[in-house]
């Protein structure tokens, strides 16, 4: 139906007559003659439509915002002093002689590209807004990123291999999205969180090695960075140590970014075992762009009178630490009451805080509600340790390490965005040496940090029964600029290494069989060692595109309630199905669902 796309357009087809097809996407009238600027997949060219032309002029004259038009005409170079620089085809225009509405289109909810529009409309039409350039060009980036994995994955020997979406329940800790059974009422299919126990049988096979560009499923609580369905870059290799898998997707990510974003991510990433992280940083997935850092002062506070922080100084599960934020003495009360509330979001209980007005005179030249708590001893040993110079600000955190950790590890973050503190664009960096286990939130029992396939460093073995809070896992997360972008360890291929574990785990025989007893089994028939990892591809796309949310990576996302604005889905379904399934609801509420009791 066309010639040309319009991002063709330039001054050596002038004179030639050609055909483009696209969108209407602004009409503008000249007395006289009419402008239109037509989109299409390559962008925008623009059409002038002289009265004197009288068929194509009655069309562009009833022509309106998103009509499909197709356009014959002779290209022309634009008048003197109306190039539009804005417009790759700026310098020349499209003279109508035909042209053919294709397709009319209805008033807009919202016109296409205008940012202010909200997100609820935009939602509800998805289509029209995957038409405007910001998801036009987001999505084509994500394209470019999966293309360029396969690639890069295929060029080395691995395979892609798609794993079933009916399953059983996988390891990954969040709630399950359940698929009733019609044929086997009162049974249920889980959808998977992630191909984990799959990939790990593809490695039993003799693959080798393994990729897939898949669907994971979590019924979890969304924010910005998840979604309860998005999409991994997952990765399983056979005969391989840590290093072989960290070493392999570091070059990928590193290529990745050089050719689709043409951005140099430093020549090694580092490397940074998670208790330095928790110690630095207050967080697994530090935000290395922001030059603040945590500072232990346990040792220091056990004795002050000052209960606040001497309580969680002696507690073994308790952390006082403190940021120093340089220049930091001139925020308002104001600001430093926004920052103390910010704090409360993660359970601290207050944010202490002392202004250094002048370092040289000792606790003369400082300024704070909590000095007349501290004795002299203690505030030069406070000032040694956090180095404090005149004109900065230190900020306390006094409670269990996990409220310590997580709400100072916020704050440096929320520091370093509001008072422009990011140094480097781009930080990677690899979290490794986690611990294999840690107390789940009852304190009761040991889950698995990462998942219970996991494996447990060889030197630790002996530890898993007498200390397994000490014992060191086998997993690596890749973190960039805070955000988790991937994580993945080497597995357990012994049957009785991952026996020992799943006891320590509290999963029972019949539990274990019952859950994933299929890969146990498999474990007894010759599985090599094995190990991968998984990338949270929404998450990648989205930094690398300058997004906020994984939203706007993903071509129908879900709202916050994990709903479909464009289908309606989840949807009501009619009793016949409900019937076919075994399944009944209750009167009260029809959102509440019961199988055979
Ligand atoms: P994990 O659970 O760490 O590991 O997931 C891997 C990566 O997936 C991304 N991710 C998400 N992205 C969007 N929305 C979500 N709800 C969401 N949840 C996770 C993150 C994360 O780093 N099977 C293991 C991997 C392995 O061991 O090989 C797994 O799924 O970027
Ligand atoms: P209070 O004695 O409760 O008035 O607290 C004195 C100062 O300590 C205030 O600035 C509080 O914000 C701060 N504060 C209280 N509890 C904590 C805590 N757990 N960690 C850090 N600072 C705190």
């Amino acid at each position: 139906m066309r010639t040309h796309l319009s991002a063709d357009l330039n001054e050596s087809l002038v004179d030639q007559q050609i055909t483009l097809c696209g969108w209407v996407r602004r009409r503008r009238d000249h007395g006289g003659v009419i402008f239109i600027d037509l989109r299409d997949r390559a962008g925008v060219a623009q059409i002038v439509i002289d009265p004197d032309f009288d068929a194509p002029f009655q069309v562009a004259n009833a022509a309106r915002n998103e009509f499909v038009l197709q356009i014959t005409g002779t290209v022309r170079k634009r008048p003197e002093g109306t190039e539009n620089k804005d417009l790759a085809t700026g310098t020349v225009e499209l003279l109508a002689s035909e042209i053919v509405q294709l397709n009319g289109a209805r008033p807009l909810p919202f016109q296409i590209d205008d940012e202010d529009a909200g997100e609820a409309v935009r939602l509800t039409y998805r289509y029209l807004d995957l038409r405007g350039n910001r998801l036009q060009h987001t999505m084509r980036l994500r394209h470019k990123v999966t293309s360029f994995m396969r690639r890069f994955l295929e060029t080395r020997d691995f395979i892609d291999i798609e794993t079933p979406v009916l399953t059983r329940s996988t390891p990954e800790g969040a709630r399950d999205y359940l698929v009733p059974s019609r044929t086997q009422p009162g049974s249920f299919f889980a959808l998977p969180q992630s191909p984990q126990l799959f990939k790990q049988l593809l490695m039993v096979s003799g693959f080798e090695r393994y990729y897939q560009i898949a669907r994971c499923f979590r019924d979890e609580d969304l924010r910005a960075d998840r979604q309860p369905e998005f999409t991994q870059l997952d990765v399983e290799m056979s005969f391989v140590n840590e290093e072989d898998v960290t070493g392999l997707m570091e070059q990928m990510v590193r290529e990745l970014f050089a050719e689709v974003i043409d951005v140099k991510l430093p020549e090694e990433f580092p490397r940074m075992s998670y208790a330095e992280a928790m110690r630095r940083y207050g967080s697994d997935r530090p935000d290395l762009r922001v030059p603040l850092e945590l500072v232990d002062l346990k040792d220091i506070m056990e004795n002050v009178e000052f209960k606040v922080f001497s309580a969680p100084a002696k507690d073994p599960k308790g952390r006082v630490a403190v940021i120093r934020l340089p220049g930091g003495n001139k925020l308002s009360r104001q600001q430093i009451d926004g920052y103390t509330d910010f704090v409360k979001l993660y359970g601290a209980k207050g944010l202490a805080y002392v202004k250094v007005n002048d370092a040289s005179i000792g606790r003369d030249g400082l300024q704070s509600p909590i000095l007349k708590f501290l004795p002299d001893d203690v505030v030069t040993a406070l000032m040694e340790r956090t180095g404090a110079q005149t004109g900065d600000l230190l900020f306390f955190g006094a409670d269990s390490s996990k409220v310590v950790n997580d709400a100072l590890g916020a704050l440096r973050v929320k520091l370093g965005q509001d008072l422009d503190l990011l140094e480097g664009e781009w930080r990677p960096v690899w979290v490794e040496a986690f611990p294999l286990v840690e107390y789940d939130e009852s304190g009761a029992r040991w889950q698995a940090i990462h998942h219970p396939f996991t494996a447990p460093v060889e030197e630790d073995l002996g530890k898993l029964e007498s200390s397994p809070g000490e014992v060191i896992s086998r997993a690596y997360d890749m973190v960039l600029n805070g955000t988790e972008l991937g994580g993945g360890s080497i597995r357990i291929h012994k049957p009785e290494i991952q026996a020992r574990v799943l006891k320590l785990l509290a999963i029972g025989d019949e539990e274990a069989e019952e859950k994933f007893g299929f890969l146990l089994k498999a474990l007894d028939f010759g599985a090599p060692p094995h190990g991968g990892i998984a990338f949270g591809l929404d998450r990648m796309v989205a930094m690398m595109s300058g997004c906020d949310s994984i939203r706007d990576v993903i071509a129908f996302p879900k709202t916050q309630k994990a709903s479909c604005l464009l289908t309606n889905a989840p949807g009501e379904v009619d009793t016949k199905q409900l019937h076919d399934l075994g399944i009944r609801l209750r009167q009260s509420a029809n959102t509440v669902v019961e199988t055979s009791e």
